[in-house]
């Protein structure tokens, strides 16, 4: 695999796809800086390939964005992909959330791809071309209840891929996304112990997740990992503004029993 040979890529999140998706660039011959605000997720990254360099980071707040796109700069000299994967999960619905929390959210899973591409885009276009894929969810499509803000920032992911992929389709920097279903990652662990409790069998959980998708299992951040590889690669030169469903068939049914 050499897909990325000489590219450089920004990808924000440091643990779950977003480490997945380091991992598959990094192998593919690319350089790869990663933002995370995870001490314990940045510090597993940083020791798992000496191709990715890991700054600990919060992708909701612009100056931190614009300090480790400068050090990215300076050390790298060019920006090439941009996955922006990193994302906060609140649970409730809009009377349970506050207002802070909401904005909250809105701030880390829809702002940070403002800032990556509002400090990052100057510097792709010095290539000539680049890559950026958004990382939404099947929850901006269609979605379970008691997760408003989340849903809220999906939905905004899809919408904001389209302006991006519009305003930049000109100078050859593509932008899309991907929308996972359940997928093996600490954000569905997440999800378990709030469904089952503090104790939950995460296992089993996730046994009967995968049981909801029709292809019968969750699916692996490595499987996300591939598409995002893709789509950020030469191969997918005449696709942008596009989302791609990568979901077990979990949205292809209406449910109905
Ligand atoms: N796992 C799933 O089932 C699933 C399904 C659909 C969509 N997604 C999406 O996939 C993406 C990756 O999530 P994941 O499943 O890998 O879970 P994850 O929890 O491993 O990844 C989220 C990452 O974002 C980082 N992060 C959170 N707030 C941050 C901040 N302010 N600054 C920097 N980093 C921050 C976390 O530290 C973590 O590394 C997210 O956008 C998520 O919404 C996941």
């Amino acid at each position: 695999m050499s897909d990325f040979d000489g590219r450089v890529a920004l990808v924000t999140g440091t643990t779950g796809i977003a480490r997945a998706t380091a991992l598959h660039l990094a192998e593919g011959g690319a350089r790869v800086m990663a933002l995370g605000i995870d001490p314990a997720g940045n510090a597993a990254l940083a020791a798992a390939s000496s191709d990715i360099t890991v700054r600990q980071t919060d992708v909701s707040v612009p100056a931190e964005v614009a300090a480790a796109l400068g050090e990215l700069e300076d050390r790298f000299g060019r920006l090439d992909i941009i996955v922006n994967s990193a994302a906060v999960h609140p649970y409730g619905d809009a009377v349970d959330t506050d207002p802070a929390t909401f904005m909250r959210c809105l701030a880390v899973n829809v702002g940070s791809i403002h800032l990556t591409a509002h400090f990052g885009v100057p510097l792709m276009r010095r290539s000539g071309k680049g890559a950026i894929v958004n990382v939404a969810s099947v929850q901006g499509h269609a979605c379970q209840s008691g997760v408003a803000a989340y849903v809220a920032s999906k939905g905004a992911i899809h919408a904001l891929t389209r302006a991006m992929a519009l305003d930049f389709a000109g100078e050859r920097i593509r932008v899309n996304s991907v929308s996972p279903g359940s997928v093996r990652t600490p954000i569905l662990e997440l999800a378990a112990r709030t469904f089952d409790g503090p104790d939950a069998d995460i296992a089993a959980v996730f046994r009967r997740f995968g049981d909801a998708h029709p292809i019968g299992r969750i699916g692996e951040p490595e499987e996300v990992a591939d598409l995002i590889g893709f789509l950020v690669s030469d191969r997918a030169g005449f696709i942008t503004g596009s989302d791609y469903r990568i979901d077990g068939g979990l949205t292809a049914g209406l449910g109905v029993k």
